[in-house]
C-alpha cells in the first residue's frame, strides 16, 4: 500500500518479554529551557541507545519513551493523539490513583541491568535539571517469570502480529499511526497476609494453577478472577493488551511490588480492565488481587514512533503539519521483522514550541 507519506519506524514496543528493566517516570521542571532539553532528548535517545546497546548487542537494550498529557502540550504544538488524556482515578472498592508523571522510559535488556542503567544514566546526563524523576523502579526477573506473588506473569500475552494488532495505533489515528499508549502502575503487596492465603484461593484469584500456570477450566472459573476481569471484547470480539510486568522490591523494607505496564492501540481497554478489577463486573465483583495489592501510582503516556521523536528539533519551530517528515534527513528506516512497516503517516511535523517561546 502507498499512501504517498513516509513510512515510519515505531518504538521498540513490541519486544521480546525481558529479565532486566528499569521504568522512569518523571515530571519536566517549570520553565522553556527544560522543554528544549526535553525535546532536545527526543531527537538524540536513539543514537544514545545505540552508543549503549552496541557494547553488547546480545544484551537487546531497548527503551520506549513516552509523553503525558500535559507535556505533550508543553513541547508540542499542532494535532495529538486523539486519546491522549491524564490517567482517570478510579474509586471503586478500590482506589486506582492518579499519580504526576510526564515522561516514561521504560528500558529494556535481556539480562544485563548494567546495560539498562547505563542508558537511564545517559539520559539522566541529559536531562539534568530539566526534569524531576518522581518515580524509579528497578525490575528483576523471578524465577520463571513470576511475580512476587508466585505465579507466572505474562503467559497470555499476544505475540507477533497479534501483539501488533494488540499494541500499536493504525489507521484509527492516522497521524499519529505506528503508536501507541501506556499505562503504568505500581503496586505494593501484603505478602505477609498472602502467603496466608490456602494456594487453592489463590489459584481461584488468579484464574490460574499456580506451579503449573495451566489455566483453570471455565466451569470451575471465580466470576472474581483476575482472567476473567481482565479478558474484555470489542464489537463481540476478544481483544488483547499487550503487559511486561516485572517484580521489584527491598527486603529491609518489606516492599515487594509488581511494576505493571500495559500497551495498547487505545487507552480504553486498560480503563475498562481497570474499571473490572478496582470496581467489579458486575459492581461489587472486584478483583481480589485488590485485597493483596495497592496501586500506589498510575500514570498514562503516548508513545510517539521513533521516526517522531528522530524528527523533534530542540530549538527551531517547524509550523507546517507533515514539515517534520519533510524535514527529515534519511527516509525512515525499514521497521524490525516483528514490528509494522508502517502504513501510517507521520504527517503532524515536529510540532514544537519555540524555546523561550511563552
Ligand atoms: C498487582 C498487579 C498485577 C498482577 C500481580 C498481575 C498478575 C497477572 C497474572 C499472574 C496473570 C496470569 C498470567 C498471564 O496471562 O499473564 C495475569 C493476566 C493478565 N493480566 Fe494481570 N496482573 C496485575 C495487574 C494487571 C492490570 C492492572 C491489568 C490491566 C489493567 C492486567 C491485565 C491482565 C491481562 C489482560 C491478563 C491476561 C488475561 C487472560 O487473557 O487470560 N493485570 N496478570
Amino acid at each position: 500500500m502507498d499512501s504517498g507519506v513516509p513510512s515510519v519506524s515505531p518504538q521498540p514496543v513490541v519486544a521480546a518479554l525481558t529479565r532486566s528493566a528499569i521504568f522512569l517516570v518523571a515530571t519536566i521542571n517549570p520553565g522553556s529551557a527544560a522543554e528544549t532539553a526535553v525535546r532536545g532528548l527526543c531527537a538524540d535517545l536513539s543514537s544514545l541507545l545505540r552508543a549503549v546497546g552496541f557494547r553488547d548487542l546480545q544484551g537487546n537494550l531497548s527503551c520506549v519513551m513516552a509523553i503525558g498529557s500535559q507535556a505533550w502540550d508543553r513541547l508540542f504544538d499542532g494535532p495529538r493523539p486523539k486519546e491522549l488524556h491524564p490517567f482517570r482515578e478510579i474509586r471503586g472498592v478500590h482506589h486506582a490513583v492518579s499519580t504526576p508523571g510526564d515522561l516514561l522510559f521504560h528500558i529494556r535488556a535481556s539480562k544485563r541491568m548494567d546495560l539498562c542503567f547505563e542508558l537511564a544514566r545517559q539520559i539522566m546526563i541529559r536531562l539534568d535539571g530539566a526534569v524531576t524523576v518522581v518515580d524509579e523502579v528497578h525490575g528483576f526477573n523471578y524465577f520463571d517469570d513470576r511475580d512476587l506473588i508466585g505465579f507466572v506473569d505474562g503467559t497470555e500475552n499476544p505475540a507477533g502480529p497479534d501483539a501488533v494488532k494488540a499494541a500499536i495505533i493504525g489507521d484509527e489515528d492516522a497521524g499519529f499511526a505506528g503508536g501507541s499508549y501506556v499505562i503504568v502502575q505500581k503496586y505494593l503487596h501484603n505478602l505477609a497476609a498472602w502467603d496466608k492465603v490456602p494456594v487453592e484461593e489463590q489459584e481461584n484469584i488468579v484464574g490460574r494453577h499456580k506451579l503449573s500456570d495451566i489455566e483453570q477450566p471455565d466451569a470451575i472459573k471465580k466470576p472474581y478472577a483476575h482472567n476473567v476481569l481482565t479478558s474484555i471484547t470489542e464489537d463481540g470480539e476478544p481483544v488483547d493488551i499487550l503487559r511486561d510486568n516485572m517484580p521489584f522490591g527491598q527486603v529491609g523494607a518489606a516492599e515487594f511490588g509488581t511494576y505493571f505496564i500495559g500497551y495498547s492501540r487505545t487507552p480504553r481497554r486498560i480503563e475498562r480492565m481497570l474499571e473490572n478489577m478496582f470496581v467489579g463486573s458486575p459492581p461489587g465483583t472486584y478483583d481480589r488481587l485488590l485485597d493483596f495489592s495497592r496501586a500506589v501510582t498510575g500514570s498514562l503516556f503516548f508513545v510517539p514512533t521513533a521516526t517522531f521523536l528522530d524528527a523533534v528539533e530542540a530549538e527551531k519551530p517547524v509550523a507546517e503539519p507533515g514539515a517534520a517528515a519533510a524535514a527529515a534527513p534519511e527516509p525512515a528506516p525499514p521497521a524490525p521483522p516483528s514490528r509494522p512497516s508502517g502504513d501510517g503517516s507521520l504527517g503532524i511535523g515536529s510540532l514544537k514550541k519555540e524555546a523561550g517561546h511563552e
